[in-house]
């Protein structure tokens, strides 16, 4: 996948990314049955589902993985794939309690997020923050108290909004934000702009809402290889297919290098004044960039 500029008529209107799962032809029947034939992907899938997703249920992650392995190896679509896999799951489900070994890695996962928001902001209190993607508002929240903010300086944004959030919510069409120009200081995209359809869109939107004395921070995933991309593609199908099935959550697979990401910030108006690369050991390579308007 490349940045690259495409011609709509005759005339070159924008540059725009291309997603994988657009313009990647895959060499076997879809993108999840190339990406488990390489051995590289595969391990990494496989590692991260046996100590990330099912990290205290071994047992069950192999025999998951095992389910996996004999439908990638055959002669069916991609949608049944994950059909089947979800039907799976659940009947894993039924016979234990894999509740808790998801729940306790989130919990793991929300704090080292809250950690790393610390190492970022340092000192800068904010005094109004919209959280862009939110999701189901948990890590929202954990900032909200960590940052000691009121309920009504805080609010989620999503294009798919579920009940009973720990926050206030809005839903909105994921690229125009609802709010006035300059009227937040801080806002959040914590693995969100791989999701939208036109993330540098999004961006610029964002760079009209955040006050010129505040920050954007964002976290994304470095996949500047065919292998990362795949390996991206295939764990977002597992968590919004499988695991936790959302089908109104847009999959485009905009999964891009940071350098890439860190052209976009520029051509959004944004600059960047810290970036880490906090979790060496995580396959997904997360980096968090904290940004100003320019
Ligand atoms: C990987 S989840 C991350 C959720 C939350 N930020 C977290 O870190 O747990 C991605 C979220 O982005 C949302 N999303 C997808 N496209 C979006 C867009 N264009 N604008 C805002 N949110 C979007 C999805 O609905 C989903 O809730």
């Amino acid at each position: 996948m490349h940045i690259q500029s495409i011609k709509l008529g005759t005339c070159l209107l924008r540059q725009t990314i291309q997603p994988i799962n657009s313009i990647a032809k895959p060499l076997l029947y879809s993108l999840t049955q190339e990406a488990w034939s390489d051995p590289n992907i595969k391990s990494i899938i496989e590692k991260s589902i046996i100590y990330g997703n099912f990290k205290n249920t071994p047992e069950e992650g192999k025999s998951f993985l095992e389910e996996m392995n004999k439908l990638c190896n055959s002669k069916i679509s991609e949608e049944e794939i994950y059909l089947r896999l979800q039907d799976f799951f659940k009947s894993l489900q039924k016979r234990c309690d894999l509740n808790s070994g998801f729940t306790k890695e989130r919990e793991e996962r929300v704090q080292r997020r809250i950690n790393q928001l610390h190492e970022l902001l340092g000192n800068f209190k904010p005094t109004s923050y919209i959280d862009v993607g939110c999701g189901r508002g948990d890590i929202t929240k954990e900032v909200q108290d960590a940052l000691a903010l009121a309920d009504q300086k805080v609010l989620g944004l999503d294009v798919v909004v579920n009940n009973s959030l720990p926050i206030k919510v809005l839903q909105f069409d994921g690229k125009k934000i609802p709010l006035d120009n300059n009227s937040h200081d801080l806002i959040t995209l914590f693995t969100v702009l791989h999701h939208a359809e036109q993330p540098e869109d999004l961006l610029k939107d964002i760079a009209r809402v955040l006050d010129p004395s505040g920050y954007l921070l964002v976290r994304e995933f470095d996949a500047p290889s065919r292998e990362l991309k795949l390996f991206n593609l295939v764990m977002d199908y597992m968590l919004y297919k499988v695991y936790n099935p959302s089908p109104d959550v847009p999959i485009p697979g905009n999964y891009l290098g940071y350098k890439e990401w860190l052209e976009i910030f520029k051509r959004a108006g944004l600059t960047v004044e810290k970036i880490i690369f906090p979790e060496p050991d995580n396959p997904y390579k997360p980096f968090m960039a904290l940004l100003k308007k320019i």
